[in-house]
């Protein structure tokens, strides 16, 4: 066995704090990392619920003083990341904390390191190319899926380029990840589903990676478990309890993503969901049971790990029937949410499968984590079959 080939790097918040009213201790977190100014990153529509009022209100309980900044919107573009570059550097904050899904939380995350790296954002966009640490930050997810809390990535869109792109450096992480599965209750089921499939997308992703190890092997299997088993109630009902594990689910997914990394299946996915305006989760939710299906022959060791954790016994069962039985519950799944499951139900044109399958190996970073190579012909095969579904589809 070649133990230099064995090497991996874990990255993790200094802090995570996860619970129920977690959220009220956001002010006491904010004092000990010090300072009186802090920068408030959110969205309109949090404002509006009344989400970010108790989280104001524990800063200024601490004798802060809050900025707000509210104009993230979805899948943000590299234009609103210089804007909130703009005004994290216009005044002389101590501190940000952002609470919002994965789109609020990447742009507090920029906020951030904006305030300690000169110039235009766009130029830091790629991996480890921020030269200093931002200031502290805390960040407080209220969706169930991007662990954005707990990573050191923010994604961006290049709408010029019809693309996605991302910031990656430690300088990234939080300071205090704050995890209050209360927040996630206001989130409307559309969005559970999306949020949801996106988690469960990072821990399949992650167990995939050919970074995959055995940390983020366990983490990867344990969100799966609590994943596939709360996400249907979490949708339909939207109770306490299937929030709770929602929550904790895609922490725990967000953390193996962190040390493993996405593959195939988010590589697919932005190869359409910008120029066809997807939502992040649901074109990661379509694309996984392909990725994982063109990926099985590179994992076969894990296909047995991966159908336990679906709550699919694999006794008596050949390693065949066991990749089938994941493929389809996979695919049952996106049913369960009402998510489509072929690119020709989100209105893709037929004759637009060739120029998805060129842009799929663009995406050269998660491509190069496939645990199998694919080919030009494979990159058409696979978009044919999304396009059309596959022939035994459930
Ligand atoms: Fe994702």
């Amino acid at each position: 066995m070649d133990l230099s080939e064995k090497f991996y790097n874990f990255q993790f918040p200094r802090k995570i704090i996860f619970g129920v009213d977690s959220s009220r201790k956001v002010g006491s977190e904010a004092k000990i990392l010090g300072g009186s100014r802090v920068l408030l990153v959110t969205d309109s529509n949090l404002m509006r619920i009344g989400v970010v009022k108790d989280v104001e209100d524990s800063l200024l309980g601490e004798g802060f003083d809050v900025e707000v900044f509210s104009d993230v919107e979805a899948e943000p573009s590299i234009e609103l990341a210089e804007a909130v570059a703009e005004a994290a550097r216009a005044d002389r904050y101590d501190l940000v904390v952002g609470v919002g899904g994965g789109s609020v939380l990447d742009i507090a995350k920029i906020a951030s390191i904006s305030v300690t790296n000169p110039g235009p954002i766009r130029k830091y966009v790629g991996v480890n190319l921020l030269v200093r640490p931002g200031i502290p930050k805390i960040l407080m997810p209220t969706t169930a899926g991007t662990g954005s809390e707990v990573t050191n990535v923010a994604v961006v869109t290049l709408l010029d380029e019809e693309t996605k792109s991302a910031i990656i450096s430690p300088y990234m992480l939080s300071d205090v990840a704050i995890v209050d599965p209360k927040l996630t209750y206001s989130m409307p089921p559309r969005i559970t589903a999306s949020t949801g499939l996106d988690a469960l997308s990072h821990a399949v992703e992650a167990l995939m990676a050919v970074n995959s190890n055995p940390i983020s092997n366990g983490l990867a299997l344990q969100s799966i478990e609590i994943i596939v088993r709360h996400l249907p109630k979490s949708y339909r009902v939207g109770d306490e309890e299937s929030r709770f594990y929602m929550s904790l689910g895609s922490m725990v997914a967000g953390m193996a993503l962190s040390s493993s990394g996405a593959c195939l299946g988010h590589a697919l996915a932005y190869s359409f969901s910008v120029t066809y305006k997807i939502p992040h989760g649901i074109s990661c939710g379509l694309s996984l049971p392909y990725a994982f299906k063109f990926n099985a022959p590179a994992i076969r060791h894990r296909i047995p790990q991966i159908a336990w954790a679906m709550g699919i016994d694999p006794k008596g069962r050949s390693l065949e029937e066991l990749e089938e039985a994941v493929f389809i519950r996979l695919l049952t799944l996106l049913d369960e949410l009402n998510v489509p499951k072929r690119l020709i139900d989100l209105g893709v044109q037929r004759n637009d499968v060739e120029r998805i399958a060129r842009k799929l190996l663009t995406f050269t970073r998660l491509i190069q984590r496939n645990p199998r190579i694919i080919s030009e012909d494979d990159a058409r095969n696979l978009v044919m079959e999304m396009w059309s579904g596959p022939d035994n589809i459930p």
